[in-house]
């Protein structure tokens, strides 16, 4: 198979950091088809050969095992070129055309890495070079708006000029290895299954921390914020691949349907939840990793009198026959204690204790994402050492990482997503009808936040974020992970 791979925003930081590593690996990997060219679209005016040499450079900032050797660059940037383009000039995109028609590949891809703000008018104009063909895909990077008008507006856009099973809107969570690892345990294996429901869970926690703070994207971030940037997207993802039904088969519509289920059924929040179930922080100064780091207002990009969140945690439910009553605790921030992201799944305690087992511990799934993916079951069990008394319970793990079975070297996010562009593969990504209903579900708390002249809670870099999350699921009976 052949194609061309358009990559608008090719100068842009998610094509240094993340899309041009993920193709140098699928090209490494041999996954990659072969005839191919990736067409870097940036404003800067720069030969194929200085766009070669910026790559390069780059790659010298991934971890070791994944940087090109010199001989494996030069066969990788054969397949790259550069095109200057002012993505508002209707003649550039005829150059584009040009150069794509004389070619005539099969896949078409148009990865769209720019500003959401842009969206619509590189697809408008390809549309109207005429490159909004059967054998071209586009693909639409988060956020995909700015609130749920601008999500509307993207999409009917596009919607008009591609069909949607053209449409490929990026989550790059569910690329994770460890997501569809969720599926193949969940839709895989009949074990779980008579389990996961309220009868037998207490509660779910979803956490996705991250020790780095904003970095370079302050001005991004600081119109954005953790609520659009990571709640709206991934973290709704993850509650979905949890929470929803079997899918009737592996079709990607098949799964979105389900995941747009539980969308819908998602607790409508009230005035007194949003007060009591939502919790926003920023980050001030404070030590991560050992160093000091400064607080979010002092930033570069960061207006330093900024109520912008870089911390978010709530509480929901899933309004069905399965779920009903069942808190989902969410919560996500930067410059947290640790980056780690995972689910916790944990169960109801035995109806009557024979056992003297210690509480709150035990009786859980943990589904890890990162740094390491792989499921930890915690159960008690009889310890060799408490001879005196055989009544006495103490806490086990059963460990399945994945790296230690299927070995470090598998398909990263980027590159399983890339790669099922290219096939045309739906199921890993967004439709419309599911990204507006996330859009809806949060919306309510971005009104209550901008009347609530109140701000984000401060905590200190370093820390797990404001004392008020503990408190909130604290309400509950139940703590997070490393309070336990
Ligand atoms: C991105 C967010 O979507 O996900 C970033 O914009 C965040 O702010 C990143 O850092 C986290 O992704 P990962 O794969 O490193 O957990």
């Amino acid at each position: 198979m052949s194609f061309d791979l358009v990559l608008f925003g090719g100068t842009g930081d998610l094509a240094w950091r993340k899309l041009m590593p993920a193709l140098f690996q699928a090209f490494r990997h041999g996954t990659l088809p072969a005839d191919g060219r990736i067409i870097g679209v940036g404003r800067d005016n720069l030969s194929a050969e200085q766009y070669r040499t910026r790559i390069q450079a780059r790659f010298n900032e991934v971890e070791l095992a994944k940087r090109p050797s010199e001989e494996e660059f030069t066969r990788f940037a054969a397949l790259l070129q550069f095109v200057r383009m002012d993505l508002s000039l209707p003649d550039d995109y005829a150059g584009l055309g040009q150069l794509l028609k004389a070619r005539n590949a099969d896949t078409v891809v148009m990865y769209v890495a720019t500003a959401p703000t842009l969206f619509t008018t590189v697809c408008e104009q390809l549309a109207m070079a005429g490159l909004n063909t059967p054998n071209v895909r586009v693909v639409l990077e988060k956020p995909l708006g700015h609130d749920l008008a601008s999500n509307r507006a993207i999409n009917q856009t596009v919607r008009r000029i591609f069909s949607e099973n053209q449409i490929f809107r990026i989550d790059h969570y569910l690329g994770k290895p460890a997501v569809q690892n969720l599926f193949a345990l969940r839709f895989g294996n009949a074990l779980f299954e008579p389990l996961w429901r309220r009868e037998h869970i207490a509660n779910i926690q979803i956490t996705i921390a991250e020790e780095l703070g904003v970095e370079k994207r302050g001005a991004f971030y600081d119109n954005t914020g953790a609520l659009r940037d990571m709640v709206q997207n991934h973290a709704l993802q993850l509650l979905c691949a949890i929470g929803m039904e079997p899918p009737i088969n592996a079709h990607a519509d098949a799964i979105r349907d389900e995941k747009l289920k539980v969308l819908r059924s998602l607790k409508p929040w009230t005035p007194e939840a949003l007060a009591q179930d939502v919790i926003r922080g920023q980050y001030a100064a404070g030590t991560v990793g050992g160093a000091p780091v400064k607080a979010y207002r002092q930033e570069e990009g960061v207006n330093p009198e900024s109520n912008t969140e870089t911390f978010v945690a709530l509480r929901t439910e899933i309004k069905n026959w399965r779920w009903a009553g069942v808190p989902f605790y969410i919560r996500t921030g930067k410059r947290l204690a640790g980056s780690d992201a995972h689910i916790e799944v944990n169960f109801r305690p035995t109806p009557h204790a024979i056992f003297n087992a210690p509480a709150g511990i035990g009786n859980s799934l943990v589904i890890n994402l990162q740094p390491k993916d792989g499921l930890e079951l915690h159960l008690l069990a009889q310890g060799q050492n408490n001879r005196r008394n055989s009544q006495e319970l103490a806490a086990v793990q059963l460990d399945l990482d994945f790296d230690k079975r299927f070995g470090s070297g598998r398909v990263g996010a980027y590159e399983r997503l890339l790669l099922d562009v290219l096939d045309g593969r739906l199921n890993l990504f967004v439709r419309s009808d599911e990204q507006e209903e996330a859009w809806r579900w949060v919306e309510p708390i971005l009104e209550h936040w901008e009347a609530d002249a109140k701000g984000p809670r401060l905590y200190n870099s370093g820390t797990w974020g404001p004392s008020a999350a503990s408190a909130m699921i604290a309400r509950d009976g139940y703590c997070w992970s490393e309070e336990a």
